[in-house]
């Protein structure tokens, strides 16, 4: 059984992540073969982790730059070595809003604390992001569990877990939920191109839960759709812009297109720690470009030219038009609706 994340006075502990003090990893690159935990309480140790993807999700590289900050703090890292720490974690990975979002609210405590209360004020705001993520994460699971079905297929894509939050997960948090009240599932878990997260992360984490699934290529999609298999689709998010559109793992605009082709309902799970109140649209949304090794092999085989022109955006954008609904922490939105509270502009619709 995965163990839910839970707070004692000294230990934070989710599926992926440990703060005794020190920050401790679980090294994602490394699963389901090796369950291997990294210590990532250096900066330089944590922004590596980010950006080599050790620790990846929106909300869990948020939370993890917290509380390095709080393990630098907790050592007596001066004012000035917290700043320049912040800096490098907050530029560690461009697209998740999360992780800006979470350094610049330790950074707002690291401006503000006196100096007798600097490191107390640093570690509790750190501590703060872990414990909301983890509540966050269950309120969404709640509302979006309301939506489904006994007896339903679900597609999902990349991992939105405990993997990927400090709590249940975005996406693979409602999937778990539903589960724990009793409905019968199946999971159609899209494999992930280029790093596999669906293949290697969501399958370990549904085969600990106990909930049925089936792994497919990305490019099976169509054929789960077209035969109705699946009668929704659940994906998380990076970024969420002020107008709906949202960054997710690369593949999720074309599922989401393939899902409104086939008249199947695609859901936007993700907490409000990722919308982007600064952000117009998806086109506002920073993509971040990753080694083109990555397309051309894996794990140390290439099956590529190693000249091979390749691309490798980590993310693509989903329009609005194509989300039936944004699951939040505070309720469902539904399209035409605004996830900032502003009115959303009107949309060009694809069908
Ligand atoms: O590159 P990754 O693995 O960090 O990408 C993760 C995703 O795209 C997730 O879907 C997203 O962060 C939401 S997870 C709660």
């Amino acid at each position: 059984m995965i163990p839910t994340a839970e707070v004692s006075v000294s230990v934070l502990q989710s599926l992926s992540l440990r703060y005794d003090g020190s920050l401790w990893l679980l090294d994602q690159r490394l699963l389901p073969e090796e369950e291997r935990w990294i210590d990532a309480s250096a900066p330089e140790a944590c922004v590596a982790a980010i950006q080599g993807l050790a620790v990846r999700g929106a909300p869990l590289i948020g939370v993890s730059a917290a509380l390095c900050l709080a393990a630098n703090a907790e050592r007596g890292l001066s004012r000035a070595g917290l700043l320049s720490a912040a800096a490098r974690l907050r530029a560690a990975r461009p697209t998740a809003v999360n992780l800006m979002g979470a350094v610049d609210r330790v950074l707002a405590v690291i401006h503000a604390a006196p100096d007798d209360g600097l490191a107390e004020a640093v570690i509790t705001e750190a501590r703060a992001l872990f414990t909301e993520d983890v509540a966050l994460c269950a309120a969404m699971a709640d509302h979006g569990a309301a939506l489904i079905q006994d007896g339903e297929g679900i597609l999902t894509h990349c991992n939105t877990g405990g993997l990927a939050t400090a709590g249940i997960g975005t996406a693979l948090g409602v999937i778990r939920r539903a589960h724990e009240q009793g409905k019968r599932l199946h999971v159609f878990v899209d494999e992930t191109r280029p790093l596999l997260q669906g293949g290697r992360l969501t399958t370990w984490e549904l085969q600990r839960l106990g909930v049925p699934y089936t792994l497919i290529t990305d490019s099976m999609a169509a054929l789960i759709l077209r035969d109705g298999r699946a009668q929704r689709v659940l994906v998380g998010a990076d970024r969420i812009a002020r107008n709906g559109d949202f960054a997710n793992k690369v593949g999720t605009y074309g599922l989401a297109a393939l899902a409104r082709f086939h008249g199947v309902p695609l859901y936007c799970v993700a907490p409000s720690t990722t919308v982007d109140p600064r952000c117009p649209d998806g086109a506002a949304i920073p993509i971040e470009a990753r080694d083109p090794e990555e397309v051309r092999g894996a794990r140390g085989q290439r099956w590529a030219p190693a000249e091979a022109p390749a691309e490798n955006p980590a993310f693509d954008v989903t329009p609005a038009s194509l989300v039936t609904a944004w699951v939040l922490e505070t309720g469902v939105v539904w399209e035409g609706a605004s996830v900032s509270g502003r009115p959303a502009p009107p949309l060009p619709r694809v069908m």
